[in-house]
């Protein structure tokens, strides 16, 4: 079997984990989480990494470089997802790290190199995301304690039920002077290696993302009695907003989706008194989705006035754009060359990565790979064998390039 081979097998077979027998869904502290790290710690520990569970529940691996206890070069991505996922985001990068440390004799690199299986990048279950990255990059905010799921769990208590110590997670945070830089492989999620008709590319920089949790509040009636100038029909008003999202985001350039959407109380002939929205906001720039954000706040507010409506918005998330390393990025374009590619593609990352959290620790670079039809975020997401061939050997090569100028 080739190691691609080997790779998408476990890409399968960690797909098999899930909260639900229909779908992928595989969430932060939960039992699928704690069975994903140690299937993914077996296989760390077959490449040769001594392995450990860190104290915010981040698989982590480990080859000595020369000597013991060199700083390290990080290798990861996240073992996470979001619900009805597909099986590459996130993993994908995870067991392309891992096969390249296989590949690397212990006591050669002038580093050590470390292979971190993130525990949170998506945030579907608290709604704030990168809860691993932040951990591991010392940026955690003890609010977050008191973050709650769906069924009202809060993150603290998620933390013992899962077996770890909140008092505990400092220990995750990795000083910088014990690092060399972090890389991480991922499939691009959208569509322009595939249009181009190239198999990699080398990360520019990555989209800064605010999330909100929206509400508009207006007052439910009878949906046969209320006539149309009496109502405050919060779903209508939220719809409304919902299209002003797009057509500002599209007009001003910037990524706007709102991806959740519930009205209450509920009834079919009950006007909705509430509606419950999100909005996810992303940029190249930060200046430019803060513009936006301003201009839908706006909006809001003459739709809300308009409709008799009172707008309410919670930021639950804010990642700013990262740009990558210089250093780091020359080593995935070297080794994006050293597979025949003498013109490496590069350019933003519209999706978030751990790398956004990891770089106030560490700087950061990423190498992204094709994927089908740029599909991601839905079960259909895919990858060619002969695309994880590339990007396994240019990993690699990648590593070896650091090595040689370390
Ligand atoms: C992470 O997948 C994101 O939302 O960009
Ligand atoms: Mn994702
Ligand atoms: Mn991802």
């Amino acid at each position: 079997m080739t190691d691609a081979q080997l790779i998408l097998e476990r890409c399968d077979e960690l797909a098999t984990i899930s909260s639900s027998p229909d779908f992928l869904e595989r969430v932060h502290l939960s039992p699928e989480h704690a069975a994903a790290n140690a299937l993914v710690a077996g296989w760390m520990e077959q490449a040769g990494l001594s392995t450990w569970q860190d104290a915010a529940g981040n698989q982590c691996g480990r080859i000595e470089g020369r000597e013991e206890g060199l700083p390290a070069l990080l290798l990861g991505s996240h073992i996470d997802t979001v619900p009805d996922a597909g099986r590459y985001d996130g993993m994908l990068g995870v067991l392309l790290a891992i096969q390249v440390a296989s590949r690397i004799e212990p006591g050669t690199l002038p580093f050590a190199l470390e292979v971190v299986a993130f525990s949170d990048e998506e945030g579907t279950r608290f709604g704030t995301a990168l809860l691993g990255s932040r951990a591991l990059a010392g940026t955690w905010d003890d609010e977050w304690w008191n973050l709650t799921d769906k069924d009202g769990i809060t993150l603290f208590e998620a933390f013992q039920d899962f077996g770890l110590d909140p008092a505990r997670l400092p220990g995750a945070f990795r000083r910088p002077e014990t690092l060399v830089g972090y890389l991480e492989a991922h499939i691009e999620q959208g569509p322009i290696l595939e249009d181009a008709d190239r198999q990699l590319a080398v990360v520019t920089s990555i989209a800064g993302a605010r999330r909100f949790a929206l509400t508009m509040h207006g007052k439910a009636g009878h949906a046969g009695g209320t006539p149309f100038d009496r109502r405050r029909d919060a779903l209508v008003g939220a719809s409304e907003l919902v299209v002003e999202i797009e057509r500002l985001s599209r007009t001003h350039d910037v990524i706007g989706t709102v991806g959740k959407l519930e009205a209450f109380p509920g009834g079919v002939n009950v006007i909705p008194g509430r509606a419950e929205f999100s909005l996810d906001l992303r940029a190249e720039f930060d200046d430019d989705r803060d513009k936006v954000l301003a201009l839908i706040e706006q909006a809001a507010a003459e739709i809300a006035g308009r409709r008799g409506l009172e707008f309410e918005q919670h930021e639950i998330y804010r990642a700013d754009a990262v740009v990558c390393d210089l250093d780091l990025r020359q080593a995935v374009e070297s080794g994006i060359r050293s597979i025949g590619d003498d013109d490496p593609m590069a350019f933003w990352s519209r999706a978030g990565h751990d790398g956004m959290a990891v770089v106030a620790a560490t700087p950061i670079a990423m190498l992204f790979l094709r994927c089908k039809g740029g599909v991601s975020h839905h079960p259909d997401e895919a990858v060619k064998q002969a695309d994880v061939t590339a990007a396994l050997d240019a990993f690699e090569a990648a590593v070896r390039s650091l090595a040689e100028r370390h």
